[in-house]
């Protein structure tokens, strides 16, 4: 069948536009009286997101507690600190303001509260959480689409693991998404949020099942980010484009582009997690570098799927043709498709295969083998 039997929910609250966090104050009130604000390094308050959120929480009557310091690549040492923090002061309901590491966090914390688990702990299974405190998220970055999914991804450098953590529960209850507040979102990481959303799009395109409307749907999300993406970088200030990549971004993986479908792949994003945890590399430069790589290993094994995506997207006629456009896109808006590229040197080849082979780097629909994992590795240092 290309249509797969599937199950969708999405439970997510989502305000879209200028100025819709006028409402925040009233949405966060309907969970709770005392707010635990999670935020990242700083960004935040030098662009004045902070005292806009905070003005209508206060507005709002709401009492707030912060923690602030996460870092991109969030680590389980800030769940863990937040978490104790939550539970000393006994919030009710949290609000992530940041991007996705700011997000992925504040879904754990809200879990380990909750629970009185730790963090890790729910990352690995080892314990099952029933309950969660309300999430409501204010975007500052479009890339993940972590504001409308039920995902998380926080690394441990004591386990050598960047892991993803997908649970009902963390659904965010609202998210607040005002393209306005990612204007000052830097060069580099605009090009890699778009990177990113490029990737989902893919990683689910290569999952089971070949729903011919999901996979229209695909190309276009791809389509439109390779549309407003170049223009975007151009225009930083600008509020429209910036919608349109935010929208791009949240569509790429809030569940639409899986109806129809029994899994995504993901196996791109399981080695870019290893290149993230060695490296501090970025999520979305090491997702164009693995997907050469990917694309390389597979197009013989794949080569209609492959080629059906370039006849859409470049109107490419092989997948040569295919992988070649993909790459030069990727290189028009500065996305790494090496290694070098990021300044790795063939040095590190052994100590990366190692990585991916610790963790059993695959994917879910093409699963990878040792000698798949060394391929993929060599692959990346070479266009
Ligand atoms: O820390 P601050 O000072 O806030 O600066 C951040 C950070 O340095 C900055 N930034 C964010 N919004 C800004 C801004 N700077 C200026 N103006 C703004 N409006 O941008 C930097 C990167 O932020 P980060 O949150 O790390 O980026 P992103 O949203 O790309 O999130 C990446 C994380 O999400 C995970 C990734 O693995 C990575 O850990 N992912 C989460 C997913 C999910 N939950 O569904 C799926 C993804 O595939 C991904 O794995
Ligand atoms: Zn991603």
């Amino acid at each position: 069948m290309a249509i797969e039997n599937f199950t969708a929910y999405n439970p997510v609250r989502l305000h879209f536009g200028e100025g819709v966090t006028g409402g925040l104050g009233k949405s966060a009130a309907k969970y709770g009286k005392k707010v635990l604000l999670v935020f990242g390094k700083g960004s935040v308050k030098k662009y004045g997101y902070y005292d806009r959120v905070v003005e209508q929480l206060k507005m709002a009557g709401l009492e707030i507690v912060e923690y602030s310091g996460i870092k991109p690549n969030p680590v389980i040492e800030d769940v863990r600190m937040a978490t104790g923090l939550g539970q000393r002061e006994n919030i009710e309901v949290i609000v992530a303001l940041g991007g996705g590491s700011v997000i992925d966090s504040a879904k754990i914390i809200a879990l380990a509260i909750a629970s009185g688990y730790d963090g890790w702990d729910i990352i690995k299974h080892k314990v099952k959480p029933e309950k969660t405190i309300p999430l409501i998220c204010v975007l500052t970055l479009a890339a993940t689409g972590t504001e409308m999914n039920a995902g998380a991804v926080v690394q441990n450098h004591d386990t050598g693991e960047k892991i993803g953590f997908v649970h009902e529960l963390n659904f965010p209850k609202e998210s607040f998404l005002d393209p306005s507040f990612t204007v000052t979102v830097p060069k580099n990481h605009t090009t890699y949020g778009i990177t990113d959303l490029i990737a989902h799009a893919l990683e689910v395109y290569f999952g089971e099942g070949e729903p011919p409307v999901i996979d229209q749907i695909t190309f276009d999300i791809i389509k439109d980010a390779m549309r407003w993406g170049p223009e975007l970088l151009d225009n930083p200030e600008n509020v429209e484009l910036r919608a349109n990549i935010m929208l791009d971004a949240t569509l790429a993986l809030n569940g639409l582009t899986r109806y129809g479908k029994k899994n995504g792949d993901w196996g791109v994003h399981a080695i870019g997690h290893e290149l993230s945890l060695l490296y501090d590399m970025p999520h979305g430069a090491s997702l164009s570098i693995v997907y050469m790589a990917w694309l390389k290993l597979h197009k013989d094994r794949i080569s209609e799927r492959i080629k059906k995506l370039g006849k859409n997207l470049f109107g490419a006629d092989s997948v040569e043709g295919t992988l070649d456009a993909i790459r030069l896109f990727f290189q028009s808006i500065n996305s790494p498709v090496t290694l070098q590229d990021e300044g790795i040197g063939e040095d590190q080849k052994e100590i990366i295969i190692r990585q991916l082979n610790k963790n059993s780097a695959s994917g879910m629909h093409h699963a990878l083998t040792d000698d798949d994992r060394r391929k993929i590795v060599a692959l990346m240092y070479s266009h």
